[in-house]
């Protein structure tokens, strides 16, 4: 059953198009909220409006453009920012990357993270906005066929931090917050991790999920991801996302 806790409010969902980001748009919008979902497939940010209605905006734009986030900040002050924009890495051992394979997630991921919730301050973007930004487990596991994803997805949690003590000192009372998802199959990137490090440790798919154990689907993360919007209970910097929910990182 739908519910409106949003109305009238305005969010930004990066990497809207597919995956967790396509999930969290679709949350967002059922609560009430006008959603802007930014993406580089326009066929399947059209998809995502089809489904959603004209509540739903979608900007066809590369999300590490530091002219897209400031005209997009600028010409939709959001009350909620998602940050959820991220590169499937080539996925092989490190000594198999270049420098150019290697970085790719701190050149789409990290450098979209510092120019939006650089905007979000400089603004300032009004108080009581929602800044997310999605880092990922392996910035505390590691993931060694991944590059440099796990360095990325570590320094998200270090930007996000750093912004939240900004906003705090300069009394701007913007909530930023990481969550740090466990590995799923359920997207795109997630399926494909999944069957390098499976065939990387000689096992068939199945048999790699079964020691996974229960995983997250992309519905539970756009749900969740909700709540975090919803509840200022969900005070703390960085939180760790796995299918039992939401847990604070020390
Ligand atoms: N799946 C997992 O297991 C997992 C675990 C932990 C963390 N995460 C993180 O969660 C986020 C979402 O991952 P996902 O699994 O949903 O990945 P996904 O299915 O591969 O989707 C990635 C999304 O990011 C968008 N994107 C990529 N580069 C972009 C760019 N330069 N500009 C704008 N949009 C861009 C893609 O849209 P276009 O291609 O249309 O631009 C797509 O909508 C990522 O940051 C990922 O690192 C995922």
């Amino acid at each position: 059953m739908p519910t409106h806790e949003l109305s009238g409010t305005r969010a930004v969902v990066t990497g809207a198009s597919r995956g967790f980001g396509r999930a969290i748009a679709t949350a967002l919008s059922q609560a009430g909220a006008q959603v802007v979902g930014v993406a580089r497939d326009r066929a399947r940010l059209e998809d995502l409006r089809a489904n959603l209605g004209e509540a739903f905006i979608p900007v066809v734009a590369d999300a590490a453009d530091p002219v897209a986030a400031g005209q997009i900040i600028d010409a939709y002050r959001p009350g909620t920012l998602v940050l959820n924009a991220g590169a499937s890495p080539l996925l092989r051992p490190v000594h198999h990357h270049t420098w150019q394979t290697f970085s790719r997630n701190w050149d789409v991921d990290v450098q979209h993270v510092f120019h939006w919730t650089r905007e979000a301050l400089l603004l300032p973007l009004d108080r009581g906005t929602n800044v997310i930004t999605l880092s990922s487990g392996a910035a505390i596991n590691g993931s060694p066929l991944s590059g440099g994803y796990a360095g990325a997805k570590a320094t998200i949690r270090f930007l996000t931090a750093y912004a939240k003590a900004e906003s705090d000192r300069h009394l701007l009372g913007i909530r930023f917050t990481s969550v740090l998802p466990k590995l799923t199959a359920g997207t795109d990137l997630g399926a494909a991790a999944v069957t390098a490090y499976a065939s990387y440790q000689g096992m068939d798919t199945a048999a790699f999920l079964d020691d996974l154990g229960p995983t997250l689907s992309p519905e539970q993360v756009g749900k969740t991801i909700l709540e975090l919007i919803i509840d200022p209970g969900y005070d703390q910097d960085a939180y760790l996302l796995t299918p039992t929910g939401l847990a604070p990182i020390g």
